[in-house]
């Protein structure tokens, strides 16, 4: 019997020809961009039924350079559609047709808005995901867009506020090339081919003559062919349609040792009196230059021009180090995440992502067995790897938002865990992220209490049946080191989803995922730890019945929202987008 296949999934095979390739005789990146554009619209326009644009392109890290001879194999599919936009998330591998192998290039999310014939915005019709895997890519496709929407705000916040640390590098070269002389100016007119039936420009096409620019800038720095490593966020910011000029502009912004920053900008005008530009997008890629032994080359020093120039050089050091921390927290495999990460402000958007997704990825699981259950509650486990998991759940006749706000106040968790001593309120990060010191009665082997320093994340829904979740997990903070009279605990990924059965109908489950640690002692004592489970749960039930119509909750909740820049909205209270 045939597997189950997504009904928007597309699938594009192509062989590399002379054709498609660079210098060095590998697929140019910009050929690349433009098939995965290619299959992501067919994706999305499979699921919207009518043409749709490229709005961006997320992050992508190419682990692999690809040759003349093999065959690029891409799926694009359809993780979740919003409002009129949709999240594609495209796989990207290659194949050698002389020994079978294959390798994964990347990964890339875009997002796509459907176009109606007249200029009303369109209502997609929902994505209801069957798998496992696109359960979990479903849910985390509403993180993703969170940080995508906030990511030029987010950027710029993070430039400004990052101490710049001078690199303090050997290099053997010494060269010095003035920025000046990286400089690229380059003009397209746009022709049939490069548009849709519509006359809007490709995103993909716009995308390779970027790449194209942003290589010339390269090369004109190192004098040797580059290789294209990482490409930040395109954002297309308007259209631009058959008839259009385009004009691109790049330069090196920051050259450090082994890899250096290209900035491409672009923007549209229709005639040469036109003086007026439309900006459609601007983009940073990294390139390193490989050796004969394809091992980075050491780059020569970048002279910044004065004014801009030494402006986008900080920015791109503040960028590197964003982007290596990034990477850090947000491609971990979960087995290999440590247990605690360090918390960093410059990071606090992909810890606290990363903090929603591990439980997101936990809630999606499939193969949840119930180990126990009464006329209340219902307790499951999930074994796989190294870990077990255990899922928790019961129904309280107590409003969702009421809950979500009670459950993710760790200051009053005592009030029915008797495992917590206190909260302290350690830091505010924003509205919906908050960083607690937690004193537990739990005696530790050294006979010692043990205390946490714990990250809680929580969101709204995104839509229409999505849960509530109250997501934690241990961070280290270099103002709260270990205490030596107590055991520093640490929590791998635990936490709250709330789903709104009906008006003041709530199912409540609670997630915990046991490190290694604590494997041997929960699977040993799994029959007094369900009991331990059970009635700590019936407590936090008789806490929520208990405050369930306390108003203050919520008057606490938008005093604390108030002070946040972005939450002045009346609906701070109400999800998070306007598809319920
Ligand atoms: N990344 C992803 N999605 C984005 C986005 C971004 N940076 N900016 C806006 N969107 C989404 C919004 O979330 C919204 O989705 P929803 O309806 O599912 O909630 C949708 O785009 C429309 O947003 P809206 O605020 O109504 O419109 P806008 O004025 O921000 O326009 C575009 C968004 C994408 C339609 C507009 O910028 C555009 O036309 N860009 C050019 C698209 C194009 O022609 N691409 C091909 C190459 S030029
Ligand atoms: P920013 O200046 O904040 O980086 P822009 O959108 O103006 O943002 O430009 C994006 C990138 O495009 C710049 O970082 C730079 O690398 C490149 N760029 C912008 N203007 C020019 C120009 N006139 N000549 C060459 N490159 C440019």
């Amino acid at each position: 019997m045939e597997s189950h296949r997504n009904a928007t999934e597309v699938q594009m095979s192509q062989l590399v020809l002379p054709c498609h390739t660079n210098y060095r005789g590998e697929l140019s990146i910009g050929q690349l961009l433009k098939w995965i554009d290619t299959a992501a619209c067919l994706s999305a326009e499979r699921h919207a039924g009518c043409p749709c644009v490229t709005a961006s392109v997320d992050d992508i890290y190419f682990e692999h350079t690809i040759s003349v001879g093999q065959v690029v194999n891409i799926k694009a599919k359809v993780n979740r559609a919003f409002n009129s936009s949709m999240e594609v998330g495209v796989q990207v591998s290659y194949e050698d047709l002389c020994n079978g192998e294959q390798w994964n290039v990347c990964k890339a999310y875009a997002t796509f808005v459907a176009q109606g014939k007249s200029n009303a915005k369109i209502r997609l019709k929902p994505l209801v995901p069957q798998t496992e895997e696109e359960k979990t890519e479903y849910s985390i496709a509403a993180e993703r867009r969170r940080m995508r929407l906030a990511h030029t705000d987010t950027i710029k916040g993070l430039v400004t506020n990052s101490p710049v640390q001078p690199e303090h590098e050997n290099r053997d070269c010494n060269t010095v090339v003035p920025a000046e002389k990286t400089r690229v100016e380059s003009v397209e007119l746009i022709l049939p081919p490069h548009a849709n039936h519509q006359g809007n420009t490709f995103g993909g096409q716009i995308m390779a003559w970027m790449e194209n620019v942003a290589t010339i800038a390269a090369s004109r720095l190192c004098h040797a062919h580059p290789t294209l490593k990482t490409i930040e966020m395109f954002h297309f910011r308007g259209p631009s349609q058959v008839g259009d000029r385009l004009l691109f502009k790049a330069i090196v912004n920051n050259a450090f040792k082994n890899s250096m920053e290209v900035g491409v900008c672009v923007e549209a005008y229709r005639h040469e009196m036109e003086v007026s530009r439309r900006h459609i997008n601007s983009a940073f890629m990294t390139f390193v230059v490989l050796d004969a032994e394809g091992q980075p080359r050491t780059l020569p020093v970048l002279k910044p021009e004065s004014g801009d120039g030494e402006r986008r050089f900080k920015e791109a050091s503040a960028r590197k180090k964003i982007r290596l921390d990034r990477k850090y927290v947000t491609s971990c495999k979960q087995t290999e995440v440590p247990l605690s990460v360090p918390w960093d402000q410059s990071n606090k958007v992909y810890l606290s992502y990363n903090n929603v997704t591990a439980l997101k990825t936990l809630v999606a699981k499939a193969n949840w067995v119930l180990a126990f259950e009464t006329d209340k509650v219902r307790m499951y486990t999930l074994e796989e790897d190294k870990f077990l998991s255990i899922r928790i759940e019961m129904t309280v006749c107590i409003d969702t938002m009421q809950a979500f706000l009670l459950l993710s106040d760790l200051q009053r968790r005592h009030e029915w865990d008797q495992h917590y001593v206190n909260a302290e309120l350690v830091q505010q990060v924003d509205k919906d992220d908050m960083i607690y010191r937690v004193i537990s009665q739990t005696i530790s082997d050294e006979n010692k209490p043990q205390d946490f320093v714990i990250l809680v994340s929580r969101r709204k829904p995104c839509s229409k049946g999505d849960p509530y979740v109250v997501a934690f997990r241990s961070v280290t903070l270099p103002t709260h080191p270990a205490d030596p009279e107590y055991t520093r605990g640490e929590t791998l990924c635990s936490g709250f989803c709330l789903w709104k059965e009906k008006d003041e109908l709530t199912k409540v489950s609670y997630y915990y995922q046991a490190t290694p640690a604590v494997l041997t002692y929960i699977t040993a004592y799994i029959a007094g730890l369900s009991s331990s489970f059970h009635s700590t749960f019936l407590a936090c039930e008789q806490f929520l019945l208990k405050n369930k119509d306390d108003d203050s909750v919520r008057l606490q909740n938008l005093s604390l929202c108030s002070l946040s820049p972005d939450s002045l909205s009346p609906d701070n209270l109400s999800p998070d987008t306007d598809t319920i």
